[in-house]
């Protein structure tokens, strides 16, 4: 057999390269596929790790993508081999797809040390879809590249342009106000949702998308392209050929995945006006690849970024329009240029680093991509809070609250679950006025268990009802990156691990100073201790399956909801024979 690779001996070798009853049982059952001989010659063998699923909207159209990262990887000389692994979809999965995230990244993880692939190309979409991959990968370290699906068109219904999930948050409390008929509402649907592709606003999937770009993981652009734009296949196909090179280069994920690229990002995903939910994934794939970062990372490295991209739910346009406007190397030229850029000289998957990526990128939409002068925000570094309802931290997202309610002094109004929201958030009689603050416990990594987006539970009709629109809400609950308000999230412990927001009692006092980073409950130290030795200890809903582990082992928000066992790398050594 030729030996493809002079200089190295690749790790797919330790499969196909045996002249023995191991090699002939490796080669002979691939064989079935109709592969020939010469794809065993010691070529980069690149696995295609694929989140395809039907029930995975967003990545319905990734057989397709797949293709075309197949064909640059056979241009390229190299052996492509396509798995599925589980697909989270946000959705339709219940109770959350966070909960499933974490599954799916020891499916990748498996998958990838356990087969015989040299190198990843890691299709992701729907929002834990990118995280999940990232952390699989980041557990082996391969050379890994991600291609991301790539935003729906814009909505657009009777006239109008509409964001996916960020019109559905503001029509429904539309209908509840009494602004819009249900059949108005409902017949919006097939309108938000015309195209493949991910959410169209810079939600969650938008964001990541944008975090693997600034991360220096994905191809220049690979955030902004339409699902549906001829463009979207050109990058699949382009990075089915360079993952190749990747592993000629031994271009692994920690070589490019490193503190400095997470800096970037940081301040990247202020300037996108980014979803909150990049706090935690973040924190997760950094863990596994043993790079550092503090929740307070996110206001010493990000404080000061303005954002300057006008994407709903922050500000007016959408994923199609931004990638019109230059997307986000033209957002990253932008930051570097007046030096907000930390570490221009970061590393990327092509080989280049990030300033040589976007130093020629232009800007051709002010209006959706603008000067750092005529920003939406002036600083929309995500806020980071702590005090003694939140001792390990919970985060605000500046550009999608009310500035006047981010120092704010109000009573509390407590929700005990989501149930208890449900049942009474609709009673006229309920103690409740716009200067209150909505406190929703017991919906965390634990308690619900997953940690839904429920954060930005909808204000009381009667309020709504009076053309009010924002309120100051807390909750251990995470919030969909489509979402807007003065919603503060990820308050860590959550209640259900007996945190300090399980004993906040109606008529309590909150004080929220967002800018100075304050989360405070006015109850005393004495009085706060005396509830919470008295709480009662939490039942989960399930004890068993994966649920039941998820519950045991899900570290809090602070720590990116990883399982304490999965953090770290634990490599691509060949494993033992099977046979
Ligand atoms: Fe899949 Fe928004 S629901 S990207
Ligand atoms: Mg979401």
């Amino acid at each position: 057999m030729a030996e493809h690779n002079a200089e190295r001996r690749l790790r797919s070798q330790g499969w196909f390269g045996g002249r023995d009853k191991h090699g002939f049982m490796y080669r002979s059952w691939m064989k079935n596929q109709g592969i020939p001989e010469h794809a065993f010659d010691g070529r980069p063998v690149i696995g295609i790790c694929n989140t395809f699923s039907e029930l995975t909207p967003c990545n319905a159209h990734f057989r397709k993508l797949a293709e075309h990262v197949r064909r640059g990887v056979l241009e390229a000389g190299g052996f492509p081999v396509e798995f599925p692994v589980f697909s989270n979809g946000e959705s339709n999965l219940r109770p959350t797809a966070m909960l499933t995230r974490n599954l799916a990244s020891m499916d990748v993880e498996e998958a990838l040390r356990g087969n015989p692939v040299d190198a990843v190309v890691l299709l992701t979409g729907c929002d834990k879809t990118t995280p999940a991959l990232l952390m699989g990968a980041g557990s082996v370290d391969l050379p890994s590249i991600v291609v991301s699906g790539g935003p729906m068109l814009n909505g657009r219904h009777r006239g109008e342009t509409i964001g996916s999930g960020t019109m559905v948050w503001q029509w429904s409390e539309d209908v509840k106000a009494g602004k819009i008929s249900m059949e108005e509402f409902l017949s919006a649907e097939s309108s938000q949702s015309r195209s493949a592709g991910t959410c169209n606003t810079m939600g969650t999937a938008s964001t990541m998308a944008c975090m693997a770009e600034a991360l220096g993981v994905a191809l220049p652009h690979n955030a902004a392209i339409p699902a549906v734009d001829a463009r979207r296949y050109v990058l699949a196909h382009l990075s089915g050929s360079r993952i190749v090179e990747m592993v000629h280069e031994d271009l692994r994920l920690s070589k490019v995945l490193t503190r400095e690229a997470v800096e970037n990002a940081i301040r990247v995903c202020a300037a996108i006006g980014g979803s909150t939910n990049a706090v935690i994934h973040l924190k997760a794939i950094a863990g596994r690849l043993g790079v550092p970062l503090e929740l307070e990372d996110w206001t010493q490295v990000g404080h000061g970024t303005p954002t300057i991209v006008d994407l709903q739910p922050s500000g007016r346009l959408l994923m199609e329009d931004f990638y019109y406007a230059g997307g986000l190397p033209a957002v990253i030229r932008r930051l570097d240029e007046q030096g907000l850029l930390p570490n221009p000289d970061a590393l990327t998957v092509n080989g280049r680093t990030m300033r040589q990526n976007t130093e020629h990128a232009e800007v051709y939409d002010e209006t959706c991509i603008r000067a750092l002068e005529d920003a939406l925000v002036a600083d929309g570094s995500l806020r980071i809070l702590r005090g003694n309802l939140a001792p390990k931290g919970a985060v605000l997202k500046p550009s999608a609250a009310t500035p006047e309610l981010m120092k704010h002094r109000g009573r509390a109004m407590v929700f005990s679950d989501y149930d208890d929201y449900l049942a009474r958030i609709g009673d006229e009689d309920l103690d409740i006025d716009e200067n209150c603050v909505m406190v929703l416990q017991n919906c965390g990594p634990k308690g619900y268990p997953g940690m839904p987006e429920l954060g930005n539970m909808g204000l009381p009709p009667k309020i709504l009802a009076r053309g009010i629109t924002d309120m100051v809400r807390v909750s251990d609950a995470r919030m969909s990156g489509t979402a807007y308000g003065t919603v503060v999230l990820h308050v860590a412990p959550e209640a259900a691990a007996g945190g300090p927001l399980a004993a906040v009692r109606d008529g309590d006092e909150i004080e929220l100073d967002a800018d100075a980073g304050v989360l405070h409950l006015h109850v005393s130290d004495e009085e706060l201790a005396a509830r919470m030795a008295a709480l009662p200890a939490h039942e989960p809903v399930m004890s068993g399956g994966y649920q039941g582990l998820y519950v045991r082992e899900v570290l809090q928000a602070d720590e990116g909801c990883d399982f304490g066992f999965l953090r770290g790398t634990r490599g691509a050594a060949v494993p033992r024979y099977s046979h």
